[in-house]
């Protein structure tokens, strides 16, 4: 049993989704398409053809995942708000039927003592936009910020945890430079543009929401972030790593902590910032927290072209359905860095979980020892971080259930709750009744059972 008594007596015990991945739905009450349903139509983009369409239908199940939510024992439900429900076009007119939907949901939370942590943007850009040029298109974080003054407008009475943006790594590297997300784009300069323009866009979500939200809102952004390693002491791989670094963590936290682009990937993009005066202010608009998702850490070689790293498989390794290395310790660290090195003053862990091969037993109970044990080392990290200093007051577990793994589709699983997909059924599984466990042990003081 991992001892977590280092955790504040407070700590927010959560679990986190995100739109796409789990309410279907995509052309109810005004819905028109995200970059994501453009991109999940295009032949070979998604594993097995799978699409967000229905997913795990939680937009008509509200109901079935407050169940869930109620039966964690979960203190905050991260959940993001899908801006091609609100502003379809991304632009025009507000879509009312689609706040409502928000709406319900936070009030149905905050009657069942939930605290909603809500993000704007987990990827889901309205298709106009990007017929308008998308990310790399200045116009996009303008639009952003009117989109956030919506929902800050109608949620932000009740609502108070607020996150702008969704690892935006994902969005610019992935979606514009690898292409392996949406829109699917494999271009440097545009995915440096995308980059920017996020950034950009996160800082006027901030101030947005501090103009529009009317209780006093709590705003940060949640950064997916990696240690970096070389895996030799060649000087080649030490720089490699170094790049590493650069492009997966220093890249987004330095600008946000007013430390401006670093320098060194400047140099290693060779591409142009679309810089205006002024941006480097806003794009350091002051925060109330960063939000870490943890998955996994890179262990790298030199690569000729940018951005000059491999990532390798570590010999001998505990690797997750999604290939990725299970090491808490980077957990620990990352943690430790952005107290020390960046002086964070309050931390969430916005995400962490694993995906396993789930074999369900009879009533789809899932006796998935791996998440369990992972979780357990993972709060146990966690617990690390905070006897060091660390200012970490909640922890987020992806997912709350099964759902739509993006260009993975519904392969891999994530959930502390098993989904049946043909019939919707939800299960908690052994790791989710074991979080449980934990979660009523913090909150009463009552030390937990062996599992
Ligand atoms: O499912 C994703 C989520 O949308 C963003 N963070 C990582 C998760 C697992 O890949």
């Amino acid at each position: 049993m991992p001892d977590l008594s280092a955790l504040p007596p407070d700590f927010l015990w959560g679990v986190a989704t995100s739109a796409y991945q789990i309410e279907g739905a995509v052309d109810a009450d005004g819905r028109l398409p995200s970059i994501w349903d453009t991109f999940c139509a295009r032949p070979g983009a998604i594993e097995n053809g799978d699409t967000g369409d229905v997913a795990c239908d939680s937009y008509r199940r509200r109901p079935e995942d407050l169940a869930l939510l109620k039966e964690l024992g979960a203190g905050s439900y991260r959940f993001s708000v899908a801006w091609p429900r609100v502003v379809p076009t991304g632009s025009g007119p507000v879509n009312r039927a689609g706040i409502a939907h928000y709406d319900r949901l936070v009030d149905d939370l905050l009657a069942a003592g939930i605290r909603p942590f809500v993000t704007l943007y987990h990827w889901d850009l309205p298709q106009a936009l990007q017929e308008k040029g998308g990310w790399p298109h200045r116009d996009t974080a303008r639009h952003f910020a009117d989109y956030a003054a919506v929902v800050a407008e109608a949620l932000g009475d009740r609502v108070t945890d607020w996150v702008t943006l969704n690892e935006p790594l994902c969005s610019a590297w992935i979606g514009h430079l690898e292409g392996t997300m949406a829109p699917g784009i494999t271009d440097l300069g545009q995915a440096v543009r995308a980059s920017y323009h996020l950034l950009l866009a996160h800082g006027l979500g901030v101030q947005a929401i501090r103009a529009h939200a009317s209780a006093a809102p709590s705003i940060g952004l949640v950064t997916n972030l990696s240690p970096c390693e070389p895996a030799t002491d060649r000087p080649q791989d030490v720089l490699a790593a170094q790049h590493a670094d650069g492009h997966i963590n220093r890249w987004w936290l330095d600008p946000v902590h007013g430390r401006g682009f670093p320098a060194d990937m400047r140099e290693l993009y060779g591409t142009e910032l679309p810089e205006h005066p002024g941006d480097l202010d806003v794009i350091a608009s002051p925060t109330d927290f960063l939000g870490l998702n943890y998955y996994f850490r890179m262990v790298v070689e030199a690569d000729t072209g940018v951005p000059g790293f491999r990532q390798l498989a570590v010999p001998g390794a505990t690797t997750t359905d999604m290939g990725w290395e299970v090491h808490p310790g980077g957990l620990t660290d990352l943690l430790l860095r952005l107290t020390k090195d960046y002086g964070v003053q309050r931390l969430y862990v916005t995400e962490n979980g694993s995906a396993w091969p789930d074999r369900p037993g009879p009533g789809a109970t899932v006796d998935d020892a791996e998440r369990t044990a992972f979780l357990e080392d993972h709060l146990r990290a966690c617990a690390h971080a905070v006897a060091q200093g660390a200012p970490l007051q909640g922890y987020f577990a992806w997912s709350l259930m099964d759902n739509f793994e993006w260009a993975y589709g519904y392969r891999p699983r994530f959930g502390l709750a098993h989904v049946d997909y043909p019939t919707q059924t939800r299960t908690l599984k052994r790791s989710g009744r074991r979080y449980a466990e934990l979660i009523a042990a913090h909150t009463t003081g009552r030390p937990a059972t062996r599992s």
